[in-house]
């Protein structure tokens, strides 16, 4: 089971017993972790789900697709080298131990 790392704004930290095929954002709507919006529930039209990948774990990630990269470019929060939309992240074995930080806001 991958767990999760999400460090949110008050920078406290949940640790989440993750779901293998199961991305990031469902994982995080699921156990009420604050700060990811997810409006479009997953279909890669709302970049409310924006994360910031940790350094130590984005290149462990494949590049975004090609629709990916372009809904960065409308995430509310500055975007970075590490910005993911986690709708795309999808939880296996590789991740277990992955971090994930809140954006300062979603919209
Ligand atoms: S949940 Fe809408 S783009 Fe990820």
């Amino acid at each position: 089971m991958p767990k999760i790392t999400y460090a949110l704004l008050d920078g406290t930290r949940r640790e989440i017993d993750g779901t293998a095929g199961v991305s990031i954002m469902e994982t995080a709507i699921k156990n009420n972790v604050r700060g990811i919006d997810a409006e479009c529930g997953g279909c890669l039209s709302c970049a409310t789900c924006h994360v910031y990948v940790d350094t130590a774990w984005s290149d462990k990630l494949p590049a975004p697709s090609e629709d990916e990269a372009d809904m960065l470019g409308f995430v509310a929060a500055e975007r970075t080298a590490t910005s993911r939309l986690s709708c795309q992240l999808i939880l296996d074995a590789s991740l277990d131990g992955i971090v994930v930080h809140i954006p300062a806001k979603q919209t």
